[in-house]
């Protein structure tokens, strides 16, 4: 596996964690090239890593076995119509990791009958922590399915969907996530202060809480509510402030948050594939 070619079109941050991370994992840096309009960003990559790098996307992906496309969404129908030739050429697996650019765009840019994993990732990913999402297209084999898990695994979990639909989920979830669980923290942090403790203390306390409770979920065998339950004694301090919650429409309002956010997902995407 790390003997294939690996080229990365767009060399900022989520291609720089995704190369830490397989770097990490032992893929060959000789094996790995990025290309980017950016020369001073090449420069930073080729003295952090020791991969090749070039500012011409199609000789980089000339002689690719996998491509990954980490430039923006805004950019992505320019990058990859310029890139259909090759691709054509060379039939290469294509991972795009662009949010909400779909595999049908995709394929009408590239060229029908090209091979696509489409992935969403979220931004921990830049911290060796994130959730990645994969969908692959009908061309894809099996064993491009694996190479294009353990890549996106460098940087945290991956999950499969067969269904392209369910990426406006995922992105309604652990894309826009983050954001949430940063929102609940500074809300931790405001009321924290406003009951009298130090700002400083008041951030820290949230932010260790946040992460002992993902660290304690992910590592139990049991759900969050099991978990919840474990920690809510009857007429204690916890189940005052969850009971405030939930009879002020808590799971509600996550539902209609979640519900936006796959909305707009919805229309970006169509934005995006309909570009003239
Ligand atoms: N960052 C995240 O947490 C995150 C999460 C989920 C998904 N993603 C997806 O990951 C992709 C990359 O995001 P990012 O945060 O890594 O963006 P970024 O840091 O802006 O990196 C994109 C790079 O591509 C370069 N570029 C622009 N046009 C190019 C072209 N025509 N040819 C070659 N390179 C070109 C950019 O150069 P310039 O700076 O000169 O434009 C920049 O260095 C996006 O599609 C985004 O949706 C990111």
């Amino acid at each position: 596996m790390t003997d294939m070619n690996l080229t990365f079109i767009g060399g900022g941050n989520m291609a720089s964690s995704l190369i830490g991370g397989l770097i990490a994992d032992g893929w060959n840096p000789a094996t790995i090239q990025v290309a980017d309009r950016d020369e001073q960003q090449l420069q930073r990559l080729e003295a952090r890593f020791g991969i090749a790098t070039t500012t011409d996307n199609r000789v980089a992906a000339s002689s690719a076995d996998i491509i990954v496309l980490a430039v923006k969404p805004q950019v992505m129908k320019e990058v990859a119509m310029d890139l259909a030739e090759t691709i054509a050429r060379h039939r290469p697996l294509v991972i795009s990791i662009a949010a909400g650019v779909r595999e049908s765009a995709l394929r009408k840019w590239l060229g029908a009958g090209t091979t696509i994993v489409r992935t969403m990732p979220n931004t921990p990913a830049l911290v060796q922590s994130g959730a990645t999402v994969l969908y692959a297209n009908a061309a894809v084999t099996e064993d491009q399915r694996s190479i294009a898990e353990s890549i996106m695994r460098a940087v945290g979990l991956a999950l499969w969907v067969e269904d392209e639909d369910k990426l406006d989920a995922v992105t309604a979830l652990s894309g826009s996530g983050p954001a949430y669980f940063f929102l609940f923290m500074e809300a931790l942090q405001a009321a924290g202060c406003k009951l009298g403790l130090p700002e400083d203390t008041a951030r820290l306390l949230a932010l260790q809480t946040a992460f002992g409770a993902a660290k304690m979920a992910l590592e139990s065998p049991e759900d969050a509510a099991a978990l919840r339950r474990r920690v809510t004694s009857p007429g204690g301090t916890t189940e005052r402030a969850i009971s405030v919650f939930q009879k002020n429409g808590f799971e509600d309002l996550v539902e209609k948050a979640m519900q936006a956010a796959a909305g707009r997902s919805r229309e970006l995407a169509e934005e995006i594939g309909n570009q003239p």
